[in-house]
């Protein structure tokens, strides 16, 4: 198709709907995972949640509880295809079910002390005090725990944890979470746009402080869309996909709400915290659930040793994720694991737990082993070794009782946030119970700012930027292959420099090379080859965009990284060993501004936890 045809018809259908703008001759709807009343542009929502996670979710149903608000959650992908989906562990509380012996001043000790002391400790009192309520709220709605004896659910021991405070559904408890929430939110009414990938937060006025509301891609039509709404909550998931080369992440986690949060002024805080889950399948980085150690699964080097009495004498398989991947990968490069290279790995053996308990609580696990690994876990050990799992850093959320940023209107939750209560490490199966509480505190916190205010953004503003997006869609798909670097070479050069440079072990040297390497691709990027110039489900350029976002991730971890000059959590610097209370025990904050990087530090809130050496 000619660039003239798609700009006369796009003429044609930006007067047929003001807000809706057709990719070339493509100005049909094909589908329904749009509203009608989307396609019209006959609606302000006055909460639009963007994702369709745990956050997203449990924000829009705490949103819709007031019934005079419009509600949406906005994905690019089908609602119960979210990385959460992908959860195994459980989701931890205090409920006194289990062990009545635990206590919210012990939850939030070992979530302080597994976070290296870099998390904000009054984040993490609000939160302990709601994370059980949420595990109670969630059987409510049906959320089919495994069961005690007695009738309630059980809780299971996660690493780094001083009690059994997980309650879960076998080793699929975010499966099982996300089709929870989501049919409580079809009960509810609330509106799903699918597909369709979000391509800027909109703001209006002088100083581009109004929120106007998205402009999005629908995958299924071409269309670009903006979507007026008064407050969004970003709730997008992590960016694991920026070390593809392993990661148990899915395709889709590549950081698209943080670069758009940042491109309105949301500074990304932390983002150097990335954690590397000790147990991926050694074959593809797929995760086995650390809820396999909790069931006592054992790890057991080339020796037969169970080295991580080296690492931590006391919790062995149990200690925290930092301190259990650094020994995995010590182990593999001292020499004691088995086989060479990215697939080198160490055992993890189940053969130990009765095959029967296997099939109760980590069916899924016994699946991927066999599936990806061709390994039968109650017959042999499979071989691990660390994935990258979980981002620690996130946009800033200013005010963890609202989930506010301090962009007004904008607000956010999940894995894409930062609220501080993770630090620079983060115990296993509290990400499901964080994304719960503050799911909810954000959802909240959007309606009451929806309730309390009229809306301030401009169509007209979202017509425009829909305009640039149209015109940059046409630019980026017609050019011509003339030598220039693809997509997938581009992002398979960014996701080796990622693991091998800014991975689990990391240095000056290294990291100020991956930054050179990164700005090489970044400006590679700019003329790189799409390709694919169609318009219905154009996944070349969705991934165009992705991996435009990853970039950008990936330079603000490597910065963080080579500012960060001690090791802490998951970030290990071997030019700077130890901890360094005196000039790090702050956040990092970075601010996009005129395309480069500044950064600023903040203190983190210590209340009555005392930093310490970590022992485990
Ligand atoms: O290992 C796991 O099951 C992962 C859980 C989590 O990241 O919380």
């Amino acid at each position: 198709m000619s660039r003239e045809i798609s700009r006369r018809t796009f003429i044609k259908g930006a007067a047929a709907a003001g807000v809706v703008l057709a990719a070339g001759s493509y100005f049909t709807w094909n589908g329904r995972n749009i509203p009608e009343k989307v396609q019209k542009g006959d609606v302000t929502y006055d909460v639009l949640i963007i994702g369709s996670g745990g956050a997203g979710m449990r924000a829009a149903l705490a949103a819709a509880e007031n019934k005079d608000l419009k509600v949406a959650v906005l994905t690019k992908l089908v609602p119960t295809r979210s990385a959460s989906t992908m959860a195994q562990g459980g989701m931890n509380g205090v409920t006194g079910v289990t062990d009545p012996n635990d206590s919210f001043e012990s939850h939030a000790f070992d979530t302080i002390k597994g976070g290296d002391y870099l998390c904000d400790q009054d984040a993490v009192e609000y939160f302990v005090e709601r994370a059980g309520k949420n595990i109670y709220e969630m059987d409510y709605m049906g959320y089919p725990y495994n069961r005690q004896d007695d009738g309630h659910f059980h809780q299971r021991k996660m690493g780094g944890h001083a009690h059994a405070r997980a309650a879960y559904f076998e080793d699929r408890a975010g499966h099982a979470m996300v089709h929870t929430l989501f049919e409580q939110c079809l009960a509810h009414d609330i509106d799903f746009i699918s597909e369709c990938q979000m391509l800027e937060i909109s703001m209006a006025g002088e100083k581009k402080d109004k929120l106007a509301g998205v402009v999005a891609m629908d995958m299924r039509s071409g269309n670009i869309i903006g979507i007026p709404a008064k407050t969004i909550v970003i709730a997008t998931g992590g960016y694991g996909r920026a070390y593809w080369v392993r990661t148990s992440n899915p395709y889709s986690s590549t950081g698209d709400g943080i670069v758009a949060g940042m491109n309105v002024g949301i500074p990304f805080k932390d983002p150097e915290m990335v954690q590397f889950h000790p147990t991926g399948l050694s074959v593809n980085g797929v995760l086995l659930s650390e809820s396999s150690r909790a069931e006592g699964a054992l790890l057991v080097n080339k020796d037969g040793e169970r080295f991580m009495k080296k690492y931590a004498p006391e919790k062995m398989e149990l200690a925290t994720r930092d301190i259990v991947a650094r020994g995995i990968a010590t182990e593999i490069e001292q020499g004691r694991g088995i086989g060479e290279g990215i697939t080198a790995g160490v055992y993890l053996d189940f053969t130990k737990i009765p095959p029967e308990r296997i099939h109760q609580r980590l069916g899924q696990v016994a699946d991927l082993a066999k599936r990806f690994a061709g390994v039968d876990i109650t017959k042999e050990p499979v071989l691990i070794s660390p994935t990258c799992h979980y981002s620690m850093g996130g946009l800033e959320m200013a005010d963890f009782h609202t989930g506010e940023t301090r962009v007004p209107g904008i607000y956010t939750a999940g894995e894409c946030s930062c609220v501080s209560v993770h630090g620079a490490n983060r115990l296993g199966a509290n990400s499901l119970s964080e994304v719960l509480v503050f799911g909810h505190t954000a959802g909240d916190g959007a309606a009451a700012y929806a309730k309390e205010h009229k809306y301030e953004g401009s169509q007209d503003q979202l017509t425009k930027d829909s305009k640039k997006w149209l015109d940059s869609f046409e630019e980026v798909t017609s050019r011509p292959h003339d030598g220039n670097r693809t997509v997938p070479e581009i992002r398979d050069d960014m996701v080796k420099t990622m693991w091998f440079k800014a991975g689990v072990f990391r240095n000056g040297p290294d990291l100020e090379a991956a930054a050179k390497e990164l700005s090489v691709l970044e400006d590679q990027y700019k003329n790189c080859y799409v390709g694919d110039q169609s318009h219905i489900y154009n996944t070349a350029y969705e991934q165009y965009i992705e991996l435009g976002n990853l970039l950008q991730i990936s330079q603000a971890i490597v910065q963080g990284a080579i500012a960060r000059k001690e090791s802490r959590g998951a970030h290990t610097r071997r030019d700077f060993p130890k901890r360094d209370d005196k000039n790090f025990l702050k956040h990092t904050l970075v601010f996009k501004e005129d395309g480069k990087y500044r950064f600023e530090y903040k203190d983190v809130v210590v209340t009555k936890y005392e930093p310490k050496e970590r022992k485990y």
